[in-house]
């Protein structure tokens, strides 16, 4: 069942069936400012397992848990570090995920066999009623399929989840549309683990030490991750996607290239661009007669916002037009370029094409 938002509302009667629902055990996807959450009572066990079948997700991939209030905070994890009080004070509601010793009521199943579990306060008002007419502990990974980019919109949730799931809240696109930062607070200095909107320089602005996760950077391909879900190919298209790195007219004319030779082989191509270059490729397209189509603009250098919001919608759209492969521009923008390109690194199965 679809329930739609008039104007960011939600009926109090469709709320009231919402926290039902999970009280019951069930499932219901529900929109944040990042992208859509598949929610359960994340105190039941069985309502995780169920997340993880819904998903098809395999359940050593721990799940974020939701709360609309900080005094929830201390229900469900134990030792709580002074700095991460702070981080709350700056952040919450807001795109940042940070990870605590669990306390036994968080069972094993909601966090995947861990010690330690992460939770988030998400600003979003549907998403806050939700969580609170619900009990106000929500277990939530993003509501796609494992494997599939992200959803930011109720149709995305409804392709990947139909029939699987009891409701879908939908409160229309999202905002930000990349997941939340993720921070672990068990370990001294802080570690991020996911970046996100929220980056390293606001997180500086709060804490005197930070540092990246290893693993996540762009380099270190042999190294794991620390967060579980981080190792799995995520985020991905159905195609093979490849990005192309180098200076922006050098960069587009290779795209163009590579992008010709699969089209004589046969194969459907996807172009990914920004808006201050896609005239290069749209004059090579029209040249050659190419449908232009192929070409998809994923936002403004000069607004990175745009791109983040636009990515995992574009690459769904690839999914439908059956793209065998795509190639990508890189975008290294100051706030949030981290975050789009170890998006786009994962969506590419990190290969990069450097010129
Ligand atoms: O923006 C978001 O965070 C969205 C919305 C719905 O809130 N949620 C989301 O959840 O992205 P999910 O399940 O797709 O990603 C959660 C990530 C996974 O990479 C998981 O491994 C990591 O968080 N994670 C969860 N609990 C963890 C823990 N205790 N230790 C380390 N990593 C953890
Ligand atoms: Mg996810």
């Amino acid at each position: 069942m679809v329930i739609k938002a008039e104007r960011g509302k939600i009926k109090r009667e469709y709320l009231k069936q919402a926290g039902e629902i999970i009280r019951q055990g069930g499932l219901v996807a529900f929109p944040t400012e990042t992208v859509y959450g598949l929610g359960g009572d994340a105190l039941n066990p069985h309502s995780s397992e169920k997340i993880y079948e819904a998903k098809g997700r395999p359940s050593d991939n721990p799940l974020i848990v939701h709360i609309c209030a900080m005094e929830d905070l201390e229900k469900i994890v134990k030792d709580v570090p002074e700095e991460a009080y702070r981080l709350a004070e700056a952040f919450w509601p807001g795109p940042l995920t940070m990870i605590f010793q669990k306390k036994d009521c968080v069972p094993a199943q909601t966090t995947g066999g861990l010690d330690t579990v992460a939770v988030r306060m998400p600003n979003h008002d549907l998403a806050l009623e939700f969580i609170q007419a619900s009990g106000g502990f929500i277990a939530a990974p993003s509501a796609n399929r494992s494997g599939r980019p992200s959803p930011t919109m109720a149709e995305h949730v409804y392709e990947d989840l139909k029939g699987k799931i009891e409701m879908i809240l939908d409160g229309g696109e999202v905002g930000i549309g990349l997941e939340s930062t993720i921070v672990d607070m068990t370990v001294s200095p802080p570690v991020i683990l996911r970046p996100g909107y929220i980056n390293e320089q606001m997180l500086r602005q709060v804490l005197e030490q930070v540092e990246m996760d290893r693993g996540l950077l762009p380099d270190q391909g042999t190294l794991h991750p620390k967060a579980p879900g981080m190792k799995y190919r995520h985020y991905a298209p159905r195609a093979e996607m490849m990005l192309v790195e180098g200076k922006e007219k050098i960069a587009a004319e290779k795209i163009i290239e590579l992008a010709d030779q699969e089209e004589m082989q046969g194969k459907r191509v996807g172009i990914i661009s920004c808006e201050e270059h896609k005239n290069w490729y749209l004059e090579h397209l029209k040249k050659e007669s190419h449908p232009l189509e192929i070409l998809k603009i994923a936002g403004s250098l000069k607004q990175e916002e745009t791109i983040a919001h636009n990515l995992y919608r574009i690459l769904r759209e690839f999914d439908e037009e059956k793209a065998e492969v795509i190639f990508s521009e890189v975008f290294e923008t100051p706030t949030m370029g981290t975050a789009i390109m170890n998006r786009l690194r994962k969506a590419a199965g990190q290969k990069i094409i450097k010129c």
